[in-house]
C-alpha cells in the first residue's frame, strides 16, 4: 500500500493491491471507499448489487478470503492483499459453477437481483458444511433476502448443488 500526498483540498488517496477473481489489481482509492463501489465503478464488476447499504439484504455479498462479506459495509482498504471473489469469477470459462447451474436448473431466481449474493453465500456455505441440513442452510443464508420470495426454489438449488459438490467437487 502507498499513500498519495494530499495537496490543498484534494481528498487523500492511497494505492492498494487487491486480487479480484484471481487477478491482481493496484487500485487508487480513498480510505472511505466501499468495496461494492470499487468493484462496480473501478472494475466494472456489476454483478455485485447494492440495495440496502446497511448490511441487511445480502445483495452485495462477495467472498473475501473465502468468507462472505457485505461489500456495502466493507472498506476496499480492508481487502488489501486479500482474495476477493465476485459472481463474475465463479464460472470457469463457459463452465458454470455447480451452484450457478443448480440455481438455473431449479429456477431459483425470478428478477435475479439477489442471485449473485445468494450464490456466493451458498458457495461459502457448502465449502464449510458439505451436505448441509435444511436448518443449516436457512441459518447460514439468513443474511440474504429475496424480494421475490423465491426461497423454496433457492433452498432446493442449494441442496442439489451441495450434493453435486460433495460428490464431484466444484468443477
Ligand atoms: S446492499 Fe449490502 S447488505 Fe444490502
Ligand atoms: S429473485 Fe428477485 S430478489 Fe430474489
Amino acid at each position: 500500500m502507498t499513500v498519495a500526498a494530499a495537496g490543498g483540498n484534494a481528498r487523500p488517496t492511497m494505492d492498494v493491491a487487491v486480487t479480484v477473481n484471481g487477478r491482481r489489481h493496484v487500485l487508487r482509492i480513498e480510505p472511505c471507499d466501499l468495496l461494492v463501489d470499487t468493484l462496480r465503478d473501478q472494475l466494472g464488476l456489476t454483478g455485485t448489487k447494492r440495495s440496502c447499504d446497511v448490511q441487511v439484504c445480502g445483495a452485495c455479498t462477495v467472498l473475501v478470503g473465502g468468507a462472505p462479506v457485505s461489500a456495502c459495509t466493507y472498506l476496499t482498504y480492508e481487502a488489501r492483499d486479500k482474495e476477493v471473489l465476485t459472481i463474475e469469477g465463479l464460472a470457469q470459462g463457459d463452465a458454470l459453477h455447480p451452484m450457478q447451474q443448480a440455481f438455473i436448473d431449479h429456477a431459483a431466481l425470478q428478477c435475479g437481483f439477489c442471485t449473485p449474493g445468494m450464490i456466493l453465500a451458498a458457495t461459502a456455505l457448502v465449502r464449510e458444511h458439505p451436505r448441509p441440513s435444511v436448518a443449516a442452510i436457512k441459518h447460514y443464508m439468513r443474511g440474504n433476502i429475496c424480494r421475490c420470495t423465491g426461497y423454496k426454489k433457492i433452498l432446493e438449488a442449494i441442496q442439489a448443488a451441495a450434493e453435486v459438490i460433495a460428490r464431484d467437487g466444484e468443477r
